[in-house]
């Protein structure tokens, strides 16, 4: 491996208006090694990754290219130099064809003739060590596929040195194998990476050296070899973390019901599911993806048509027949895919949180300000929303705080009945512990809680109890003394439903 600097940043800075995104750092990234940035939202990677491919200017310190001072105006400025980024949101045009995709604005590329750019797409195919049909448009491929578009577009710019930000957030474990293939040909060729992700497990099998980020500051450069997830963590936290849930308050005997879900039928396979949630009571819901569990939450919220059945909130029935209706109705429902769950981006996080619920600010109909601010400024720091004011546009945010404003402006309607659908996916390890304290306080204050999760032990460490779903059925409901691993586990598998209180027929 070869170990010469090839970018440095000395004593680099960069701020966004009051927020000091970046501060005094200084880094090395090898000739043809892969380097990771990991840190918690809004640690910095991404303005980092920007700033070595000309997208931002420092305002402070300088960055050398083999040892040359090198200052970037814009993209193309370091592009010329064989340095680009592939930046989160893909940047391809989806009605284009991959060919055409791979030599837009590619320079001197560009003016080839179609013999020598099919040549030419041949080579970059050789090069990467993966092939992608030339002549499909890029909106027909798979995600994984496109990424590998992004990685032939670099290469026919003759990048370098490449960072890739969050490549794999959208990849299933196959995909984002076959990249890590593509990533290490890449390596072995020379080329340097520069890879952000908070899979740290899948950072510590690629990559050569990590740097730790906390607040935009430097913690530590090493070899991977010398980190473990646990190392990352205590370093991305300044703290050793623990990964224990919240203590569970104990519902009140008397608690009433919030929601009661009588007969319910769905998505022409959910089947006749009854259930009350308390008033504080937090509800997992658990079973194997397809086992109806997004489908209940949906026909319940009113995202989908019910076949059959009724719901009541805090003791009235009411008719939901959209989304809507839920929210009138006081329930919330954070949904599973949380991409373009409809976040303004260009709009500020006031807008955001406010918009859907106008009616719970204004008095008589005219919205108060300052109750609206208020009201904000509370679910922000809550929540630990990052951001350099309420103000500030949504697509000024590192991406796990605008999940966080997701979560905001549900909570932000004061729901009798909260569901939240995969919760934590996407989230870093801190944010995580601080969505499971949220979900806790928020029963405290007496909203009863669903909580849909694929990984179980977040089903058990949250809930009071705990129902089980399979092929659109209720088969099982554990209470908190019978509620284990296994006695789930078996009743999700329909393996005999153990200790707990059978319900199947
Ligand atoms: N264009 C911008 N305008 C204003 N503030 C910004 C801008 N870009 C980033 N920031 C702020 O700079 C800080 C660092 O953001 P950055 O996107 O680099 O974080 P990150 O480490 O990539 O986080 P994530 O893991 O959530 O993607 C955040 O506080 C963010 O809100
Ligand atoms: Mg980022």
């Amino acid at each position: 491996m070869a170990t010469a600097p090839h970018m440095e940043l000395r004593n680099v800075g960069k701020r966004f208006g009051g927020v000091q995104a970046v501060a005094d750092l200084s880094l090395s990234i090898d000739r043809g090694t892969i380097h990771a940035l990991v840190g918690e939202n809004g640690a910095g990677k991404s303005t980092v990754g920007k700033m070595i491919a000309g997208v931002h200017r420092p305002d402070a310190g300088e960055l050398l290219l083999d040892g040359r001072v090198v200052r970037y105006h814009a993209p193309r400025d370091a592009l010329a130099d064989g340095v680009t980024i592939i930046a989160q949101e893909l940047a391809l045009v989806p009605q284009r064809s991959v060919l055409e995709n791979v030599f837009l604005r590619s320079g001197r590329a560009s003016h080839l003739t179609a013999r020598d750019k099919r040549q030419r797409y041949a080579e970059l195919q050789e090069e990467a060590g993966f092939e992608v049909p030339a002549d499909v448009r890029v909106a027909s491929l798979r995600v994984a596929d496109q990424q590998k578009v992004e990685i032939l577009k670099a290469l026919a710019r003759d990048a370098q040195l490449i960072v890739m930000d969050e490549p794999t957030a959208v990849l299933n474990s196959a995909e984002t194998e076959r990249l890590f293939h593509a990533v290490r040909a890449l390596r072995d060729r020379g080329t340097s990476i520069v890879f952000v992700s908070h899979f740290l497990e899948d950072v510590l099998s690629l990559v050569d050296t990590v740097t730790i980020l906390r607040d935009g500051k430097h913690i530590r450069t090493g070899p991977a070899a010398q980190e473990s997830p646990e190392t990352l963590v205590t370093g991305m936290l300044g703290r050793t973390f623990d990964t224990s849930f919240p203590e569970k308050v104990p519902v009140a005997q008397d608690a009433p019901v919030v929601a009661a879900v009588r007969g319910l039928c769905a998505a022409g396979f959910v089947k006749d599911i009854s259930f009350d949630v308390r008033a504080g009571e937090i509800v997992g819901l658990a079973g194997l993806v397809g086992s109806g569990r997004s489908e209940v939450a949906r026909a319940i919220f009113g995202a989908d048509k019910r076949d059959a059945g009724d719901v009541e909130v805090a003791g009235e029935a009411v008719d939901i027949a959209s989304p809507r209706d839920g929210v009138r109705a006081g329930i919330a429902l954070l949904p599973e895919d949380r991409k373009g769950q409809g976040l303004l981006m260009q709009r500020s996080i006031l807008d955001n949180i406010t918009l859907p619920h106008l009616d719970r600010v204004s008095a008589g109909g005219v919205v108060s300000p300052v109750r609206e601010q208020k009201a904000v400024d509370d679910l922000i720091s809550r929540i630990g929303i990052r951001a350099s004011s309420p103000a500030a546009k949504v697509n000024t945010l590192s991406g796990g705080n605008q999940q966080k404003v997701l979560f905001a402006k549900w909570l932000f309607g004061r729901p009798s009945l909260l569901i939240t659908d995969e919760p934590t996916r996407g989230v870093d390890v801190g944010a995580k512990r601080a969505i499971y304290e949220l979900i806790h306080s928020l029963a405290a204050e007496g909203v009863g809680v669903l909580v849909i999760s694929s990984e179980l032990e977040e089903v058990l460490g949250l809930a009071h109890r705990v129902l089980v779903l399979r092929e659109g059925r209720l088969v099982a409901e554990f209470d908190q003394s019978q509620m284990s691993e296994e006695s789930v586990m078996r009743a999700i598998f329909a393996a005999d439903a153990g200790d707990g209180e059978g319900l199947a027929s």
